[in-house]
């Protein structure tokens, strides 16, 4: 155990929380697909209305959490072999450095803001929440053995000393990169360039970052309806600097990235530098972000329709595909010409 992972444990045992116990051996496919099933489908018994900022909502939105948990064991997942174009292929994803780094930090900005809370359920869901970022972290680290990527040196993880922001920080971020994810995920899974069983392999994660945004999404909006208005004030400018903050750090991470050797130029814009990596032809930025509405959509699709959807990412994804609209028409125009015989 690294360090930061003796940092976490004593993070988890002074919040009181004991972590999930799992089967140590690979559960039996119909097992596996149950699991999958179970936390991916979760509708509320509470028949009244779930107000949003009521102690029902907040219950409500724990339980979910905790009930669809996906039990499964990093250490026990096969990975599968694959072919040498293929193995290439997932070793030169650009993602593994900024994933590892990612999952290492959440967990901890996470755990921080957890300790912090005083309804018991709120605590162990959010320390849940961290806990699945540690093993998402564990899974990733179980790929890279498997497949003989090389990582760079991890970074040192700290202990926000304002877990709140963090904790809005963190979450927004993964609005964010979920948001993409998604789609990059189903290219990915269409693109007949990775094994199926890879895809597979992945999908609870997946899943699981899902399940933490409409965690957060549901948290942010219970404590927004739950606070007098001049507590809200304050609350509602923290979530704006937040956002301002995230502009920032990813315009920052975005130049670092261009001039530290991670790549070339290309890689200032990540998101697409990835669709291109995992797509089997060509693919436009409005039909990146169409899939990722139509994914973002899929997968909040079986959670009972009276919890809060994160908004904002999609938001912006379709002002995007509107304003882009004429260019569109442009290239769908000039492709048309290019089709049409010469003369004709
Ligand atoms: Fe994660
Ligand atoms: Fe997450």
């Amino acid at each position: 155990m690294s360090e930061h992972d003796d940092l976490f444990a004593a993070m988890m045992a002074s919040a009181g929380f004991t972590p999930p116990k799992l089967p140590d051996v690979a559960p039996e496919p119909e097992a596996l697909e149950a699991a999958v099933r179970r936390s991916r489908y979760w509708s509320s018994l509470h028949t009244s209305e779930l107000r949003v900022g009521s102690s029902a909502h907040r219950h409500e939105v724990c339980r979910m959490f905790r009930e669809t948990f996906n039990p499964y064991r990093p250490s026990v997942i096969a990975w599968p072999k694959l072919s040498p174009d293929a193995l290439q292929r997932v070793i030169s994803l650009p993602i593994w450095d900024i994933a590892v780094h990612t999952e290492g930090r959440a967990r901890l900005r996470f755990a921080s803001y957890a300790a912090t809370l005083n309804f018991p359920e709120v605590r162990d869901a959010v320390m849940l929440n961290a806990w699945e970022e540690h093993r998402h972290k564990e899974v990733l680290s179980k790929l890279v053995m498997a497949y003989g990527i090389a990582l760079r040196p991890e970074p040192a993880y700290r202990v926000p000393r304002n877990p709140e922001w963090m904790y809005l920080v963190t979450g927004y971020c993964e609005c964010i990169d979920s948001f993409f994810a998604f789609g990059l995920f189903e290219i990915a899974r269409n693109s007949g360039l990775f094994p199926v069983e890879l895809a597979e392999t992945f999908e609870p994660v997946m899943q699981e970052e899902c399940r933490h945004i409409l965690l957060f999404a549901n948290l942010v909006a219970w404590q927004r309806a739950s606070l007098p208005w001049w507590r809200r004030i304050a609350f509602e400018l923290r979530i704006a600097a937040a956002w301002v903050y995230i502009a920032w750090e990813r315009l920052i991470l975005a130049r670092s990235m261009k001039t530290n050797g991670m790549g070339t130029g290309q890689d200032s814009n990540f998101t697409m530098t990835s669709a291109q990596a995992v797509a089997p032809v060509e693919i436009g930025i409005r039909d990146l972000m169409t899939i990722c509405l139509q994914e973002n959509e899929r997968r909040f699709a079986g959670y009972d329709a009276r919890f809060v959807r994160p908004t904002t990412v999609p938001m912006l994804a379709r002002l995007a595909l509107f304003f882009t609209r004429p260019w569109a028409k442009n290239v769908e125009k000039v492709s048309s010409d290019e089709r049409s015989p010469a003369g004709g």
